[in-house]
């Protein structure tokens, strides 16, 4: 009897301990899109992820600690206030030539004829990031510059994370660039958070008639609401009432839009758009949808459109791209026909 007793107490206080531990989570379900409509700010914070340093222990100032030898870690200054870390890779052929080289080495070298991809990278980490680095090496040992770096508040580089500010630290670089690198080609590659930096920075080269000579974008999305309400994150919240209003409606007026589906309408230059079946980040069907908007458009009446889908079967997801053997054959069919097509 006694043992009974004490055993029925024992299941209503776990009840009980069971039910609070819900309703303390049914609150917090109802009070965080309540908190992110007052608190617009955090949605922003969200999408940057910049405070996200991952890997933590990395200096970035050391690339050769991420196997990068032939590597030049520099920093410009697009606006007072400003500044940012810069990775220059030069062609991996030159290793041997890079050790010990300074800094003006490294910006002369941009002058010998190879071509030159501008990388902006994602939301969350660095420009060591690992995935990153592995792209650096595979671009380079085809014979490619690769300059990469780190929005205002990524990394080392000082200032706030904005769409407005990352675009102008883009521009800064790619001007940069094109001060030291005479004839040699410019491409800019952009891969998730990083293509709507890439087709800020693209569509506004156009409108001032420098466009680079190709965009590459990596995994990319329509436009930052439809990526959001896409996100793995909000999947929790997809069926709650006023999601759009709770969710997306702050980013918007935060002044956060990465319009990709809206600047390549405004964009003259090659595309190419390369997207995993499987990425679980930014969803396949916007890239194939980005690519449905860009492919019929009047600025790319004179420029080849092409969309390179990876099979789920590679398991490439969202950042493995790089590991693909056809990517070499790719980058040469697109990159080496983009030239004769340009128009002068
Ligand atoms: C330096 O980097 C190049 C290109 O990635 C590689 O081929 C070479 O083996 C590296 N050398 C050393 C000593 O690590």
């Amino acid at each position: 009897m006694k043992w009974q007793r004490g055993s029925g107490v024992r299941r209503k206080g776990l009840w009980f301990r069971l039910r609070k531990i819900l309703l303390c989570v049914l609150g917090f379900y109802i009070a965080i899109p309540f908190l992110v409509k007052l608190c617009p700010g955090i949605q922003a914070k969200l999408i940057f992820l910049n405070f996200v340093r991952v890997p933590y222990f990395i200096d970035l100032k050391k690339p050769q600690d991420q196997g990068l030898n032939h590597t030049c870690n520099y920093y410009l200054q697009p606006e007072e206030d400003v500044t940012i870390g810069v990775w220059h890779t030069i062609p991996a052929v030159w290793w041997k030539n890079a050790q010990g080289k300074d800094q003006m080495w490294f910006e002369d070298a941009l002058a010998s004829s190879h071509p030159i991809i501008l990388y902006l990278h994602g939301n969350a980490g660095t420009r060591g990031g690992d995935h990153r680095v592995e792209l650096y090496k595979v671009l380079s040992s085809l014979g490619y510059h690769v300059v990469t770096f780190d929005y205002r508040g990524w990394g080392d580089s000082v200032g706030t994370p904005s769409e407005r500010g990352m675009t102008y630290d883009a521009l800064h670089v790619f001007d940069w660039i094109k001060a030291r690198s005479g004839d040699n080609p410019v491409y800019i590659w952009g891969h998730s958070l990083g293509t709507g930096v890439a087709t800020n920075l693209v569509r506004r080269l156009c409108e001032r008639e420098t466009p680079p000579d190709a965009l590459i974008l990596e995994s990319p999305f329509t436009n930052i609401r439809e990526e959001a309400k896409s996100h793995p994150f909000s999947v929790i919240y997809r069926y709650f009432p006023g999601f759009d209003w709770f969710f997306l409606d702050p980013i918007t007026s935060s002044g956060i839009k990465f319009a990709n589906d809206e600047n390549v309408k405004h964009i003259s230059c090659p595309l190419l758009i390369l997207h995993a079946e499987d990425d679980p980040v930014v969803p396949f069907q916007l890239g194939r949808k980005l690519y449905n908007i860009a492919a019929p458009s009047r600025s790319f009446r004179d420029f080849k459109v092409q969309f390179i889908p990876f099979h789920s079967d590679l398991g490439y997801r969202h950042k493995y791209i790089y590991k693909s053997p056809e990517l070499p054959r790719i980058l040469r069919e697109f990159l080496g026909k983009s030239e004769p097509e340009r128009q002068h």
